[in-house]
């Protein structure tokens, strides 16, 4: 058996789901599905980031206690992940009894191994990053490069991790697995990061707050909150004797965004050779969504789109078809209302929904919606090409995923769409209709649309996974996806036609394009 895991971030219960958190996570379960369509068992994760001083203070803020805060916020999230139509295996919560006990164990291991010490450490503190940051890197008067708001000075004792020790090793790993970073411009950062900037020890505890794991064996430190979060990865596998961690762990992918890449490029791999364990096999580091060039981000309400909200009014697979096609996975993608709009409407209505919807109504019309194969009839050139094009198409969505572009992908399918809505064009069954002697031929055409129609349904399901269900019951498809391996004719017996993207009228484009634009109307 093959397996794959992949996993989300866990987002910060500081504020509810945005867009952004709702891209990657789309990306990820695309993922998920594609690896599940190629036959593997594949498992997905997500979860909640609920300790730190940047939560504490957002409780504080809204005068909460903190664990009734996050309990919320986790709440949202996993609303939010239904409403979308996430398919996760398990979403982990650090205010979990089963993630702390992983996260002590991880923090044992470093500590067995001679890599943890006790020492001082003061500088200057990002809140929204949890990290120390040398003054080199912050920007003109003294702002985080990140976040752009002013860093705390800090003083506490803390606990030391030899991160340095694993320099040579980190530097040797990432060049000698050109997967493990992808896409290649962010390994190319990491690894002139790494050439210009030796590896510092890093400050693994805090003393200055509560709100956090506790350091095994001295209660009055709490762990650094990037150490208690990343190991929600292995604590999301019931930790590192379970059966899954076993299955899973040498095949994991971590999709996640460009701000996080140093916490999971270099920190996490230091932290997994502290304790003896293998590294993931991969990162896919996908850029941001911008909005009028903005950054989506939860410190900006006015750009935290609500992903529920578009998804509600546009259904969460136009949502997807359009994040996952308009976004290259190594760069940042700017939102456009009119864009999205055109482009689902083009994709989903006109292309794809209107070929099944044709297709089933005319096999009503014209055969009550029962065809039989009888026997090898005409063989025409532009029957072969369909099925020349279902192997290319196939071809092409597989190139795309092992390149890590879901986009291409997409694309692929929608062209195929397109030749066949040309095919029906070409050989126009309503004309044959009118002519005796025809009926077979007619037939003919029909079963290879819809064997077509099946392939696309497959190889689509993984970035449109409602619109393939539906023509899937429509079509009497099935009910197993699969990857297509054979293009043959089969007998039809289809349902009424239902569908299966409504097209957004321009009346009704210019009333969401203002609520969007402006939420509280
Ligand atoms: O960083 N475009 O959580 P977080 C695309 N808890 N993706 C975006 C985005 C945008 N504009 N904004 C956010 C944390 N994201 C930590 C992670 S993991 C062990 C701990 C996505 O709530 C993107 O995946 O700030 C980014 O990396 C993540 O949300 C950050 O979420
Ligand atoms: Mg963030």
């Amino acid at each position: 058996m093959k397996y794959t895991y992949i996993t989300t971030p866990i987002y910060y219960a500081s504020g509810t789901p945005h867009l952004g958190h709702a891209y990657s996570t789309i990306l990820a379960d695309c993922y998920n599905r594609y690896y599940k369509l190629r036959g593997y068992r594949s498992r997905l994760t997500t979860g909640t980031d609920e300790y730190g001083l940047k939560i504490e203070r957002a409780a504080q803020k809204n005068n909460c206690e903190p664990q009734k805060f996050v309990d919320d916020l986790a709440e949202k999230f996993i609303e939010t992940w239904g409403k979308l139509g996430i398919a996760y295996d398990d979403f982990i919560r650090t205010t979990e009894p089963r993630h702390r006990q992983v996260a002590q164990e991880i923090w044992k291991r470093m500590e067995e191994n001679g890599d943890i010490y006790l020492g001082h450490y003061e500088g200057l503190y990002c809140v929204d990053c949890e990290q120390y940051y040398p003054e080199s890197e912050l920007l003109e008067g003294k702002l985080c490069p990140i976040h752009n708001r002013t860093v705390d000075f800090m003083r506490e004792e803390t606990y030391f991790f030899r991160m340095s020790k694993y320099y040579d090793r980190l530097l040797g790993h990432i060049e000698q697995h050109p997967e493990f970073i992808y896409p290649e411009t962010r390994r190319n950062e990491v690894l002139g990061f790494l050439k210009h900037n030796p590896l510092q020890d890093l400050s693994i505890s805090r003393t200055s707050f509560r709100w956090g794991i506790q350091v095994p064996g001295n209660e009055s430190h709490i762990m650094y909150v990037w150490i208690d979060a990343l190991t929600n990865y292995i604590s999301n596998l019931g930790g590192f004797d379970s059966e899954l961690f076993n299955q899973y762990w040498g095949n994991t992918i971590h999709i996640i965004g460009k701000d996080i890449l140093k916490f999971h490029a270099i920190y996490w791999p230091c932290i997994l050779m502290s304790a003896g364990v293998s590294l993931p096999k991969s990162l896919i580091v996908h850029g941001w969504w911008t909005i009028s060039s903005k950054k989506i981000s939860k410190s900006d309400p006015a750009t935290k789109i609500d992903p529920t909200m578009l998804a509600e009014d546009i259904t969460p697979d136009a949502l997807k078809y359009y994040l996952l096609k308009e976004l290259t996975v190594g760069r940042d993608g700017d939102l456009d209302y009119q864009n999205l709009i055109s482009s689902i409407n083009s994709g989903l209505a006109n292309n794809l929904g209107n070929l099944v919807n044709r297709t089933i109504q005319m096999i009503f019309k014209y055969f009550d919606g029962r065809i039989e194969v009888q026997g090898i009839g005409t063989i025409d050139q532009l029957d072969i090409e369909i099925r020349e094009q279902a192997f290319l198409t196939r071809q092409i969505v597989e190139k795309s995923m092992n390149e890590n572009s879901p986009s291409a992908a997409i694309n692929a399918i929608m062209i195929f769409s397109n030749h066949l809505n040309a095919y029906l064009e070409k050989t126009a069954p309503w004309q044959l209709a009118k002519q005796d002697d025809h009926k077979k031929r007619m037939a003919e055409i029909f079963l290879h649309i819809v064997e077509a129609i099946r392939w696309i349904t497959q190889l689509g399901s993984p970035f449109f996974p409602s619109i393939s269900r539906g023509i899937t019951s429509q079509m009497n498809f099935d009910e197993v996806l699969q990857w297509p391996e054979d293009f043959s004719l089969r007998s039809i017996n289809v349902n009424k036609a239902h569908v299966l993207f409504d097209r957004i009228t321009k009346e009704k484009e210019d009333e969401l394009i203002a609520k969007w634009q402006n939420p509280k109307l």
